[in-house]
């Protein structure tokens, strides 16, 4: 284990127990950017010197697209962590006397947070990005499928005629407040700068946290030492929407199954995204959708290790909090790649025509909207009418609007209508080309904080002489 001053020369079995150095790949590269900034606004604000300042700069400047390097070092079972990893190899490349200085006005907890939300805010962008594509692929098939005659469940039965359209647009616009969610979070919670606060309860070096927090653009800066090593709230907050998302994710896959199941039958999976049984070969089990429900059940799972792991911890940091961190990193993975089946799924999916013309000509899914127009038009309370077409139903007597009129008929904002689905398919066109927008602009913040921050260490080294 690198222990301080003997780096790297103790070893016992502690390390390979505690260490993160396996789990902090996902955050290396964040945090070689971290201290960047650290040492850059070290020297800005006068405690260290320009040469010394300059050196770390290039070196750290060089690990940071060579981060496999660091990763094979032979001795890399002896550091707890990436930090301690990272501060060996500065030692061991310019010395103590130069390499020594990274340790002032900082510590590993103000550095691994800020490294989680450089990392959080990356992860934020491919959600956003999967969330957007799979919003394309509903609106495209929607506009595709605009006039297609589609039935609605409710308590697993066929309740009403609809349009696939319809179906469709009501699951991309559940994803578009997810992304109105993650855009909100990221914007109140995760984009806050915790870097500069030092250890628990702050430093006595002069740093500039709002010029660290300008450069890395953060809009912010959270403000007490404590909560800001310690708090692991942007954690728990992003699990609790991807749980949720989850959640979302589970009911439109466990739809698609039922809907496809051959004893109801009016949607086709595409064949790539099924597999047949070893022994019945007229079997086409919907593979990916069944592995991406339990993968999605393991969101959950992994929500609830990251809480069980957070809730035990009282105030100030504990190393329990480094075991949190992944848990988070799983359950975006999970969901990133169940967005994507679900993007490859909604462009090849295909109605069952003949199907849903047979149900709709076999069951009563217009009862609802006859009983409606003869009460506009007779007069007569709705429910003498209602008991009136129960009671035909079940004689076999009753005499039900035609599904086209029922689809012509409707008017409210959201109903599913021949009249009403265009407006629907272009204001889902519009949110979703607002929302690439706000992409865009998040894009943006993270190709500008790596490149503020190389800027800010190219004009620390500029006026020595190399
Ligand atoms: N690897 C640690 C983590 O991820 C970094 C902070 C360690 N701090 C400490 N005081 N041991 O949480």
């Amino acid at each position: 284990m690198y222990r301080l001053p003997l780096l790297g020369e103790t070893e016992n079995w502690l390390s390979r127990y505690i260490s993160s150095i396996e789990d902090d790949r996902e955050i290396a590269r964040h945090i070689v950017l971290t201290l960047l900034e650290h040492v850059i606004e070290l020297h800005r604000c006068g405690t260290i010197p320009r040469e010394v300042a300059c050196k770390i700069c290039r070196a750290l400047r060089e690990i940071y697209d060579k981060i496999e390097e660091l990763y094979s070092r032979q001795d890399l079972d002896r550091y707890e962590d990436f930090h301690e990893l990272l501060e060996k190899h500065l030692v061991d490349k310019l010395g103590i006397d130069v390499a020594g200085w990274i340790g002032l006005g900082r510590s590993r907890n103000d550095h691994v947070v800020t490294a989680h939300r450089l990392k959080l805010r990356e992860v934020f962008r491919d959600l956003i990005i999967r969330i957007l594509e799979l919003r394309r692929a509903l609106i495209d098939r929607a506009e595709q499928h605009r006039d297609k005659m589609f039935i609605a469940f409710t308590h697993g039965q066929p309740a009403q005629v609809t349009l696939f359209s319809h179906y469709l647009l009501s699951i991309e616009e559940m994803l578009q407040t997810y992304v109105n969610m993650l855009l909100q979070v990221l914007e109140k919670v995760v984009e806050k700068s915790p870097l500069g606060c030092g250890p628990a309860v702050g430093t006595t070096v002069p740093i500039d946290r709002y010029r660290e927090a300008r450069d890395l653009c953060f809009n912010d800066i959270c403000i007490n030492a404590l909560y800001c090593t310690e708090s692991r709230d942007y954690l728990l907050i992003t699990g609790s929407i991807l749980s949720s998302l989850s959640v979302e994710l589970s009911r439109v896959v466990n739809d698609l199954i039922r809907l496809a199941d051959p004893q109801i039958g009016i949607i086709v999976i595409p064949e790539e995204h099924c597999a047949t049984s070893s022994i019945m070969p007229h079997k086409r089990n919907p593979a990916t959708l069944e592995i991406a429900r339990a993968r999605l059940g393991r969101v959950l799972g992994e929500y609830v290790s990251l809480c069980s792991i957070i809730r035990c911890v009282g105030k100030g940091y504990y190393l329990d909090l480094q075991e949190a961190t992944p848990h988070v990193w799983n359950m975006a993975r999970i969901i990133m790649n169940v967005l994507e089946i679900l993007r490859d799924i909604f462009s090849k999916i295909r109605v069952n025509d003949d199907k849903v013309r047979k149900l709709v000509s076999e069951l009563p899914v217009t009862s609802a909207e006859t009983v409606e127009q003869t009460c506009l038009k007779s007069g007569r309370s709705f429910r003498e009418i209602y008991l009136e077409t129960a009671r035909k139903i079940r004689e076999g007597t009753a005499c039900l609007l035609p599904p086209e009129d029922v689809l012509a008929l409707r008017s409210s904002i959201g109903s599913a209508s021949l009249r009403g689905i265009d407006r629907q398919i272009s204001d889902a066109i519009s949110r979703l080309e607002k929302d690439y927008n706000a992409l865009r602009r998040l894009e943006e913040r993270i190709v500008t904080a790596v490149s503020n921050v190389f800027r800010a260490c190219d004009e620390v080294c500029e006026r020595l002489c190399t």
